[in-house]
């Protein structure tokens, strides 16, 4: 991986500007990546040459744009190792796909049933089932993070009860990396019957999506993540569960036949992709699967992990700085803050430098309220960052110390 790091930055033309007069270090991939050339020309090939709208025109550029939309989700069903297309429903992102599942599969849930997810969560997946929850009096109930922030698999046992009808968790936390036990809590919420949910916002760009290895019901992710564009996501879910479950929005392409008092609606994909889709975001996540495909994805973990343990060696020697997240399995997420100094702060001389972190609460304030937080800065790494953008990080750090304390 080492000696191909160069000719991937050289893919990424972000990474040749300059920020505030100097080489833009990104660390804020767990944000949003970086968009390689190939998506940026496939979307603008698409609105130069192949504007059409799909499903329903009866000329060439109509037919070949439902060509390749058709054809991006095969690329994503492959890639999550879906049975089938209909199995591959098309979302605006993550958000998108869990309110979608908390709105349709929820419909499905009773008084006093329970929801479980984790105290890790981002917002995206707290408050969309504290919502449902209130809707049909049912009861959200959290699996416990221990300090480490992994997940405490006694928790587990104890959350999942006979009572549970959905598990919906991340595989990977967006603010401290931990890598969650999937196969553990999937195999508990199967043991009492329950369906489950993953969010794979952060996992994707980590660890091989198989949805049939995961053995999960549902998955979401966002295409923004993973080198494509924003704005287009995708919803994995079970054909059984799908088929059964009720609409969610209306509206062109999701219907079947309609008349002035009653609507008969699409089968599977379409059901759940109401008006007209995100038609380059399908096209440009489908260029954004193959750009990543070419590269194993261990490798691209294994890259990142060491660059995350040259950061986590150079950071803890900085006196006052603690780190947040130091789970055995996690992904090169760090996350720290410095004794009495406010994140903004480190995130503003750190910007000077040209250095893009995230700070603040990642969208997961109830965890940040558990450890006593009220922020972090998060630093997260890619597959174009490189030893350099590590040193560069370490002693903007050291300087924003310098100049704070
Ligand atoms: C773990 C996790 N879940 C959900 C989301 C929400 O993703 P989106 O805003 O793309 O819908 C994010 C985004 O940061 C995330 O990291």
């Amino acid at each position: 991986m080492d000696n191909s790091i160069a000719q991937i930055r050289e893919q990424f033309p972000a990474l040749k500007q300059k920020i505030r007069e100097r080489n833009l270090v990104y660390l804020d991939s767990a944000a949003t990546s970086l968009k390689p050339q190939v998506v940026i020309d496939r979307i603008s090939k698409f609105y130069s040459l192949e504007t059409a709208n799909v499903h329903r025109g009866a000329h060439f550029l109509a037919d070949a744009a439902t060509g390749e939309f058709e054809k991006a989700r095969e690329t994503v069903r492959q890639f999550i190792n879906a049975d089938s297309i209909e199995e591959v429903i098309f979302t605006r992102g993550t958000t998108d796909g869990i309110n979608l599942v908390a709105a349709s599969y929820g419909s499905f849930l009773n008084e006093g049933d329970e929801i479980v997810i984790t105290e890790l969560e981002h917002h995206s997946n707290t408050v969309a089932w504290q919502l449902l929850a209130e809707r049909k009096k049912c009861v959200l109930k959290y699996i416990e993070v221990l300090p480490s922030g992994e997940i405490d698999l006694n928790s587990v046992n104890q959350q999942i009860t006979a009572k549970t009808k959905i598990v919906a968790f991340s595989g990977c936390s967006n603010i401290l990396g931990t890598l969650t036990p999937i196969e553990t809590i999937v195999k508990k919420a199967k043991q009492v019957g329950a369906v489950t949910l993953l969010d794979a916002a952060q996992y994707v760009t980590q660890k091989k999506v198989d949805v049939k290895a995961l053995g999960v019901d549902f998955l979401v992710f966002s295409s923004h993540k993973l080198f494509g564009p924003f704005g287009f996501g995708v919803l994995y879910g079970r054909k059984d569960l799908l088929n059964a479950m009720p609409v969610y929005q209306s509206g062109g392409s999701m219907i079947s036949t309609v008349d002035y008092q009653h609507t008969t609606f699409n089968h599977l994909p379409f059901k759940f992709e109401a008006g007209t889709p995100h038609i380059e975001g399908a096209i440009g996540t489908a260029t954004a699967i193959d750009f990543f495909n070419q590269y194993k994805i261990e490798n691209i973990f294994e890259h990142e992990q060491k660059l995350m343990n040259l950061a986590l060696t150079e950071l803890k020697q900085i006196e006052d700085i603690k780190i947040f997240g130091t789970a055995q399995n996690k992904a090169a997420i760090i996350s720290f803050v410095m004794k009495g100094v406010h994140h903004s702060d480190i995130g503003q001389i750190l910007d000077q430098q040209g250095i893009a972190v995230r700070v603040g609460h990642h969208c997961t304030q109830p965890l940040l309220k558990k450890f006593d937080l009220t922020g972090t800065v998060r630093a997260s790494i890619s597959i174009y960052n490189n030893e350099d953008d590590i040193h560069q990080f370490v002693e903007a750090v050291k300087k924003a110390k310098r100049m704070l304390l």
